[in-house]
This record gives C-alpha cells, structure tokens and sequence, in this order.
C-alpha cells in the first residue's frame, strides 16, 4: 500500500488559517450547541452542496437529536472568486420541511446573498424553525443584511480553500482551512 504524505495536500498553501484540531473541537462545540438548542425535536439538516459537504457529514455525526437530512445547490460562483448577484437554487429539496424544524449548514457566510436566497426558498415551504449554521463567517465582505444563528469561526477577508471550500472545484479535500497561495490561484483559473 502506498504511503500517504501528509504534507503533499498543504503544499499549495500560502499559510493554515484553522487547523485540523480547531476544526475538530469547534465543531464539537457547536453539535453541543446545536444539542442545546434542539433538546428531543426531530430537526431536517439541509445541506448546501458542494462546498458544506465535508461540515455536515463531521456535524451530522455528532448531533443528538433525530435528524432527516436533504440538500440544496445553490450556485452563483462558477469559478471565479467573486460573486456575481443572487444565486440560483439548481437543486431543490426532495423532502417536505412544512411544519418542520429546519437546519440550513454551509461551508462560508460570505456577501450573504447565497445564504438570503436559501431562507427566501426554503421560508416559502413554512417550516416550524428556519435556522443557519455556517463554518466561516467573513464579516467584512457582507453585502446584503444576513447573520447566521450559529458561527463557526470568524475569518478575514481572504479566499481560503479546503474542509470542502473550492477554488475552481479544487482542494475540498484539504482537512485543514488555509489561503491559497496566488500562483495556484492564477494557474487554476488558465484551466478554465
Ligand atoms: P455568498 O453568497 O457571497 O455569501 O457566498 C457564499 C458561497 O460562496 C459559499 O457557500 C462558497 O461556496 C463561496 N465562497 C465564498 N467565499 C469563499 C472562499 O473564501 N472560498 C471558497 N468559497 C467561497
Ligand atoms: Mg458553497
């Protein structure tokens, strides 16, 4: 078997802003969090794909109280680092949330506009409770009024790749959060 090098998927990396271990102990905190906030009630996760992929599935694990979980695509980045407008939902749920309790998890609260769309959508089905949870939070590039109800980590203003973020569909599978060194940020986008 080959030998994995764990240095060889961070090589890309201009500097780690939450490590592997930060990662693991804040997400702990916020199932207990959750936990809290939910006591015994059946709650629906809904995932924003892609990049909240790699969060639910560690966040999911450690909830304890009964879950359904659905996902939603929004999309409105293609491969550019900035945001365009509104997102589109391209992939709509498949369960019914009327009546029920809702969890939205996503990977980054950005200019918020991706996060206003999805509780515009999923508010028009009536559920019991809408509520947010995202990893990252960057404050300081909000554009529309939003805040979500639970945050993981505040970041500064930088596109950081890794535990499920993108750039041009690349280094979701970085365990850690880090910031892109810019010649991989410019050779990826020549790829498209
Ligand atoms: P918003 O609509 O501007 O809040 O953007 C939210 C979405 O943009 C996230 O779900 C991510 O897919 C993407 N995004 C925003 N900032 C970053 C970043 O720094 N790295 C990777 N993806 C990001
Ligand atoms: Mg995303």
């Amino acid at each position: 078997m080959k030998t994995l090098n764990p240095t060889y998927r961070r090589k890309d990396l201009e500097k780690i802003l939450v490590s592997e271990d930060s990662i693991s102990k804040r997400v702990r905190e916020l199932a207990a969090d959750l936990s809290d906030e939910y006591g015994s009630n059946d709650v629906t996760v809904v995932s924003i794909l892609s990049g909240a992929m790699v969060f639910t599935a560690d966040l999911l694990r450690l909830l304890e109280f009964p879950t359904r979980l659905d996902c939603l695509r929004a999309e409105s980045y293609g491969n550019l680092a900035e945001s365009s407008g509104p997102p589109k939902i391209t992939n709509p749920l498949k369960t019914d949330v009327a009546g029920r309790h809702v969890l939205i998890v996503d990977d980054i609260l950005d200019s918020g506009r991706t996060l206003k769309s999805i509780l515009e959508y999923l508010g028009q089905a009536k559920p019991a409770s809408l509520k947010s949870c995202v990893l990252l939070d960057k404050k300081d590039r909000r554009k529309v009024d939003i805040t979500a109800d639970f945050v993981g980590f505040e970041i500064p203003d930088a596109f950081v790749v890794g535990y499920g973020l993108d750039f041009a569909e690349r280094y979701r599978n970085l365990p850690c959060i880090g910031i892109l060194k810019q010649e991989f940020q410019e050779s990826a986008a020549h790829e498209h």
